[in-house]
């Protein structure tokens, strides 16, 4: 299903996964909205996709997931420029290796990962509606079956472990697409949780060292290849029977853990992060 003429906004679209997915997605014909939170990074980007991709509908939205603050006013800003938003990819990420909080004092992870996009798809949601049969795509990770919510530390209370957090936050993705579907489903909405696959990008810092290291350990797909999931669950059609499900690199339907199938677990989620966005 091609996306031209159709409005996609990609968090954290100016580096790996992201970059690559909007590249796919200009290219199909899509305006792609860049959210990102460095703007020289992301005019950087968008100049680099500009360029190799004369034509393409390409803007900039300012987001700091970190700040729920940001967060309203990018919505705003959004929903101000485009009444109609088809496609909505929660894309953004980072795996800090140590303790950091946001500006609102919650654990970064938990935060960035997935708060400030539970908040941004919740005051989305009437362009969403507006779309007719709109998506939400969140990149969360195989590393959530390791993941288990500790509602008593998403301040940091806890003693905080890096891969601990990420797969917390990664857990909270695949549930918040589940009961995004659950809840919303109905009225068209569709949303996907996905693993893209162990990709070579920044996630794990900036500095060479760092990201060589990655590389050889850890990642071996190109973000190219790991934007696959992500443009598939963007473009294609007939995934209607597959609402709320979590997919892997292969654009598979997986079952993901069992803690990620605990719709109490998913409803207490959306309840909590309610109570963080609203307190
Ligand atoms: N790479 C993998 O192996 C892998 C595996 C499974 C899942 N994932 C998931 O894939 C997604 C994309 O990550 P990636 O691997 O492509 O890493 P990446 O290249 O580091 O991209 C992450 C993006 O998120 C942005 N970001 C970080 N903090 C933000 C904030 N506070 N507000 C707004 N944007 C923020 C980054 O912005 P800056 O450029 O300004 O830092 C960057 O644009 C993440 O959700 C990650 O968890 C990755």
């Amino acid at each position: 299903m091609t996306l031209a003429g159709k409005t996609v906004v990609i968090t954290g679209a100016n580096s790996g996964i992201g970059l690559e997915t909007a590249r796919a997605l200009a290219a199909d014909g899509a305006r792609v909205v860049m959210a990102c939170r460095d703007p020289s990074r992301a005019a950087e980007a968008r100049d680099a996709l500009a360029a190799s991709l004369p034509g393409a509908a390409l803007e900039l939205l300012t987001l700091d997931l970190a700040s729920l603050a940001d967060v309203r006013r990018a919505a705003a800003e959004l929903a101000a420029r485009h009444p109609r938003i088809d496609v909505l990819i929660n894309n953004a990420g980072l795996f800090p290796f140590s303790r950091q909080l946001t500006a609102d004092g919650f654990e970064m992870q938990f935060g960035v990962n997935h708060l400030g996009h539970f908040l941004l798809t919740r005051l989305l949601m009437p362009q969403l509606r507006a779309a007719g049969q709109a998506r939400v795509l969140n990149v969360a990770s195989m590393m959530h079956h390791l993941g288990q919510l500790d509602f008593g530390s998403l301040r940091g209370e806890q003693p905080y472990g890096a891969m601990k957090a990420y797969a917390q936050s990664k857990l909270c993705n695949v549930l918040f697409a589940r009961e995004l579907a659950r809840r919303h489903g109905d009225e068209g909405l569709l949303a996907f949780s996905l693993h893209p696959g162990p990709v070579g990008t920044n996630i794990m810092g900036r500095s060479w060292l760092r990201r060589t290291l990655y590389r050889l350990v850890g990642a071996y797909m190109s973000p190219r290849r790991g934007a696959r999931t992500s443009i598939h669950l963007a473009q294609a059609a007939g995934l209607e029977a597959h609402n709320g499900a979590y997919f892997d690199e292969y654009c598979k339907v997986k079952p993901g853990s069992a803690r990620s199938r605990d719709m109490a677990l998913a409803a207490r989620l959306w309840e909590v992060s309610e109570a963080c966005v609203n307190g």
